[in-house]
């Protein structure tokens, strides 16, 4: 999970926590101190004057200064949590689509929590008033926020739900895979090809081939076997079996080293070719990411993406990796290392890292995952819609 969901599930979490605080706290000691108007805005929806005035006539001083103090407090983070929850839940949900629509989404919850606010404040004003002299307008004026209040909130609870639903569906039935479709991308390492391959295979219920594991795994055999010459790495690139490329140290800097290695030589290449292209062609789509997927494993594929990035970005991203996952290794180490495998990848003479002539090239350096994601998956939207 990115670090973004997470957070996002703590602010849902945090959300049910005021929640709970509310009903639980606040609730009963307002319903001890004013005599039965628990829960007064819950209660009041589209209150009349009378009614008002009954409710803030029987709250006790007591009650009044606890309605004011901490249970106002909670009232009023409460709507701007659950306004903050529903709105960039509407705003990822809609994550693909025209930020006209996303703002749409978030802006409706947003209107929940500004008449939250205006009610609150409506009801402060008749708090610290005399009950018995309270303007009409005032308590008329309280009662329409308390209204919009709650058609705002329903609007965006139907709108979350509209959109929840519409996902399912689309994740079901959606974008119906076309028999064959391959989506080749290319780029240099730690450009984020990787990442968008996954939510492309995902979000296009494509099958998903990281190529670049099938020369970690060929490598790091052929270390245990004594070295990455030719002999040996097409040795072991014929031995590969399906256990190898799910070992946990194919992302280890030696495994990074030992694949570009042995990815030079033309042998291990060529062993590896018949499996990448009938994966390529299976049914139901596939992505393939790697470094020649465009120009040599499936020079027809129905889209190619060549996704790069600056070398700074690149072993910035990737020594974050790195760190992450407990090694110990400095930034300067990793550019040395992104660069050497760049200048080995490119300047090979088997199948060396360029893009195809008819690739599409995004530049992740300044760009958000989410952005790169999006640019990539309207551009295979696209080419499914092209392919009719
Ligand atoms: O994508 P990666 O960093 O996991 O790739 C590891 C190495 O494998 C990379 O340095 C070059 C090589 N490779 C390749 O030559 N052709 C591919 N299609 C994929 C990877």
């Amino acid at each position: 999970m990115s670090l973004g969901w997470k957070l996002y599930w703590l602010l849902v979490a945090a959300t049910l926590a005021v929640y709970g605080a509310l009903v639980l706290w606040v609730g009963p000691k307002i319903a001890d101190l004013s005599s039965g108007g628990a829960a007064f805005d819950y209660f009041m929806l589209g209150y009349s004057h009378a009614e008002a005035k009954e409710f803030l006539a029987a709250l006790t001083p007591e009650g009044a200064a606890f309605y004011l103090g901490p249970a106002m407090w909670l009232d009023t983070v409460f709507p701007a949590m659950l306004a903050l929850v529903l709105g960039i839940g509407c705003w990822w949900l809609l994550c693909e689509r025209p930020l006209i629509l996303r703002l749409g989404a978030a802006l409706i919850a947003a209107g929940y929590a500004l008449f939250d606010y205006l009610e609150n404040a409506a009801i402060v004003r008749m708090l610290t008033s005399q009950a018995d002299t309270l303007s009409a307008e005032l308590v008329a004026g309280a009662s329409r926020f308390t209204v919009l209040k709650f058609f705002f909130f329903d609007a965006a609870i139907t709108v979350l739900i509209v959109l929840l639903i519409a996902r399912a569906i689309w994740r079901l039935f959606g974008a119906a895979p076309a028999v064959q479709f391959t989506v080749a991308i290319d780029g240099p390492a730690a450009a984020g090809k990787g990442t968008i391959s996954r939510v492309l295979a995902k979000e296009f219920r494509f099958a998903y081939l990281d190529t670049g594991l099938l020369y970690r795994a060929v490598g790091v055999r052929a270390l245990a076997a004594g070295g990455t010459d030719a002999a040996t790495a097409e040795a072991e690139a014929r031995a590969l079996e399906p256990g190898d490329l799910t070992r946990d140290d194919l992302r280890s800097p030696e495994a990074s080293a030992a694949a570009s290695e042995v990815a030079v030589h033309e042998g291990v290449r060529a062993t590896l070719i018949e499996f990448q292209r009938k994966f390529a062609r299976r049914d139901g789509g596939a992505v393939l990411d790697g470094r020649d997927i465009g120009t040599v494993i499936c020079p027809d594929a129905e889209i190619k993406l060549f996704i790069t990035a600056t070398p700074e970005v690149r072993a910035a991203r990737r020594h974050a990796e790195l760190q992450a996952s407990g090694v110990d290794i400095t930034l300067d180490e990793v550019l040395a290392d992104v660069e050497a495998r760049d200048a080995r990848d490119r300047n090979r003479a088997e199948a060396p890292l360029v893009a195809a002539e008819d690739a599409v090239v995004i530049d992740t350096s300044s760009l958000s995952i989410k952005e790169a994601v999006a640019a990539a998956a309207a551009l295979v939207a696209e080419a499914l819609a092209r392919r009719g």
